[in-house]
């Protein structure tokens, strides 16, 4: 589905801005989504390897088993960090590669590619931050329940350790999820991702799961040495249609609590929000929640990522159907955009990043943010000359570092902001039709091309900010 996009780039001139010294200028990329080689050096499958084998699940039957070829490219693609003057870089690492069953064996030759390319990374200056869980679970685990099953809870402690063990002398900072809400809703919810099942009781012990799996994995992390230990979550900046009207303003309050309170208040407070434990007490019976849960949850954060793309705007509706990512949803309307979109029809509102980063400082003080991903899919291409003129993309990426830089002034702890992503690449569900890289990729010859976004990035890390 290609939506109208909008030029934005007739705005005024804006004013220069600089950001604060030792500002972190980063870019990130996830392992099914570009390493491809997903039968070498005896990684097993993972629940994206079944799905995106489903048929009419992802895109025209895309997947991710060639992908970017980055297990094979790495040397190059850390030579092109290299060259866009990137201080960090996140990527995550496949647990199939590393445990191919979940549990078991650990696969050396595995672990041996996250080595490497540490070490290449770190021979070019740029500091790796890793993601332990984007996404790729092993399908042994799966097959056991998944992440409603607590099972894997337990399995990422030990597996968070495993990678520990072989990286911990060379990585500081430490994620242990990326963006739980997906894995949850998306995966057990509307089944719209990988392991692709709609059960909104699966989905809430997925929540619980996850939550507490990062929980495990935070402990085992820092008793072993870790530096920093973070997780990165997408909250949904969620508005009422009508802010006068209380009925959606319950909406949003509602969808805000299963989307973002469901995961900030147990990993910063150590409970769950009252109003969202009885809204779920109506889908589910909480037996997977257990005594010392929250306690285990509840660890340190050095810091906590943030992925942001858009904001929510919701209303009640009687009848309306709700989203199935969202339990219990129903009689809850979600507008469709309004204004300019980007390829993935996702407004475009970069005031909604400086509200939330107050928002998160003000209802959760002390806490340390960093934007672990923010970026645009648009359609563009190499043009006659080879040139890509990503216009709406370098349109996009400033205004939400200007978003940043305000959040900043406001006195949020923001320490630095990873682009999504370095390079085009598999997009989950739409495959490789949605491009969110500065990079772009040919994906028959594997050729790599920096677009403008890419080389005007690289004058926003030398600058310090923007003109
Ligand atoms: C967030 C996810 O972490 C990433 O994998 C995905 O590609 C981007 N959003 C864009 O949808």
């Amino acid at each position: 589905m290609t939506a109208t996009v909008t030029s934005t780039s007739a705005q005024p001139a804006r004013a220069g801005i600089t950001f604060p010294d030792g500002f972190v200028w980063g870019a990130a990329t996830a392992s099914y989504q570009i390493e491809g080689a997903a039968r070498e050096d005896g990684r097993g499958p993972s629940i994206w390897d079944t799905f995106s084998r489903t048929p009419g699940k992802v895109y025209a039957g895309h997947t991710g088993d060639v992908a970017c070829d980055h297990y094979h490219r790495y040397v190059d693609d850390v030579a092109l960090m290299a060259d866009l003057g990137l201080a960090s870089y996140r990527f995550s690492v496949a647990w199939p590669r590393v445990r191919p069953d979940g549990t078991g064996p650990v696969n050396l030759k595995g672990l041996d590619f996250y080595d490497r390319l540490t070490d290449e990374l770190l021979g070019k200056g740029i500091d790796p931050v890793v993601t332990l869980y984007h996404w790729d679970l092993p399908q042994t685990l799966e097959d056991r329940g998944g992440w409603a099953n607590r099972e894997t809870a337990e399995a990422f402690g030990e597996y968070a350790e495993i990678v520990y063990r072989k990286l911990g002398d060379r990585v500081g900072t430490w994620t242990t999820l990326n963006e739980p809400w997906c894995s949850a809703y998306l995966g057990y919810g509307s089944g719209i991702h990988a392991p692709g099942v709609q059960d909104p009781a699966k989905a809430l012990a997925a929540v619980h799961h996850l939550n507490l799996g990062h929980g495990l994995a935070a402990q085992a992390l820092r008793a072993a040495g870790a530096q920093r230990v973070s997780i990165t979550l997408n909250p949904c900046e969620v508005y009422p249609v009508d802010p006068e009207n209380p009925a959606d303003r319950d909406a949003a309050r509602l969808i805000d609590g299963l989307a973002n309170r469901i995961f900030f208040d147990p990993l910063l407070r150590g409970e769950y929000p009252a109003d969202v434990l009885e809204h779920i007490a109506r889908l589910t019976d909480l037996s997977y929640l257990k005594d010392g849960d929250l306690a285990i949850i509840n660890q340190p954060l050095d810091v906590l990522g943030i992925n942001f793309y858009n904001p929510a705007y919701v209303s009640a509706k009687p009848g309306a159907p709700g989203d199935k990512s969202y339990p219990g949803s129903e009689g809850i309307a979600f507008r469709p955009p309004v204004g300019p979109v980007t390829d993935m029809n996702w407004p475009i509102e970069p005031a909604a990043l400086t509200r939330l980063l107050t928002r998160i400082h003000r209802d959760y003080p002390g806490t340390a943010l960093m934007i672990t991903e923010n970026g645009a899919a648009f359609p563009d291409g190499p043009g006659p000359t080879g040139e890509v003129a990503d216009v709406r993309r370098i349109d996009y990426v400033d205004g939400h570092l200007r978003a940043c830089h305000d959040a900043l002034a406001a006195g949020v702890d923001l320490r630095g902001y990873f682009l999504w992503s370095l390079m085009d690449n598999f997009e989950w569900a739409e495959g490789y039709a949605k491009r969110f890289g500065i990079v772009h990729v040919d994906y028959t010859t594997q050729q790599r091309v920096l677009k403008d976004s890419a080389k005007w990035y690289r004058e926003v890390i030398r600058r310090n900010g923007l003109e």
